[in-house]
């Protein structure tokens, strides 16, 4: 998911630093997206490193080590825009469902707890990563958004719209997080049975 959506704001001509607990494998998928994205602007440095460097952070590390990656970073997060991509899934003989996020209702919910002085909003948790990384694939849908500053949404509704194909719809508070990952879990089994990349699209709300 990381790689897809660096390899997607790089063509958007953002510059991206990738953070990696292995400073050499981030280094190699900044080197990825330099080979597939002529003129980007791609550095990789240690998960710690990477985020005292940016002021954005995208957060796209399986739910287990989440909160270890947390405790590490806490002081980092503070007052930067933490895009949360994050869904919490266990996966039994094929059937994905949501998986307790460690006393929160959800993910987001947690980070924004566990980092409170961070503006935390989730994001692009529901599109497929398979997409996302085949840059030959267009993306398509909505990119439902969820967080408690009306700011740091709107700074990622910007983002969203570098990214063509895709619409940023703005949903509130980061209680409407649990619902995106619950969506997640339906789209992977929706993906299962149809052998598709599917994401979600909303209808009947008003143009922006
Ligand atoms: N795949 C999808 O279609 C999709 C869609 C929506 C949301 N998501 C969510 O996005 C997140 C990333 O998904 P993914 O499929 O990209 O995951 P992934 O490939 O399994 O892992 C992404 C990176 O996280 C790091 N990582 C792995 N295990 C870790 C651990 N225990 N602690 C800290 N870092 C660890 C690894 O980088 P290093 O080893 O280099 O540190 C790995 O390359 C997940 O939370 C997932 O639920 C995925």
């Amino acid at each position: 998911m990381g790689l897809g959506l660096a390899l997607r704001f790089a063509v958007a001509g953002v510059p991206i630093l990738i953070g990696s607990r292995v400073a050499g494998r981030a280094e190699e998928a900044a080197e990825r997206v330099r080979a597939a994205v002529p003129g980007a602007s791609a550095a990789g440095y240690e998960n710690g490193e990477a985020a005292a460097r940016a002021e954005r952070i995208v957060l796209t590390l399986p739910f287990v080590g989440l909160a270890a990656f947390l405790r590490g970073a806490e002081a980092l997060l503070a007052r930067k825009l933490v895009i949360d991509v994050v869904v919490p899934l266990a996966v039994r003989d094929g059937f994905a469902a949501l998986a307790p996020a460690d006393g929160a209702a959800s993910v987001g919910e947690l980070i924004q707890e566990t980092a409170p002085g961070a503006r935390v909003v989730s994001a692009f948790k529901n599109l497929p990563a398979a997409r996302l990384g085949d840059l030959a694939s267009p993306l398509e849908g909505d990119v439902v958004l969820c967080g408690n500053d009306a700011s740091a949404r709107a700074e990622v509704a910007a983002l969203v719209a570098l990214l063509p194909g895709l619409r940023a719809v703005d949903a509130g508070e980061i209680a409407n997080a649990r619902y995106l990952e619950a969506m997640t879990a339906l789209l992977l089994n929706l993906n299962r049975r149809y052998r598709a990349r599917a994401s979600i699209a909303v209808v009947g709300l008003p143009q922006a």
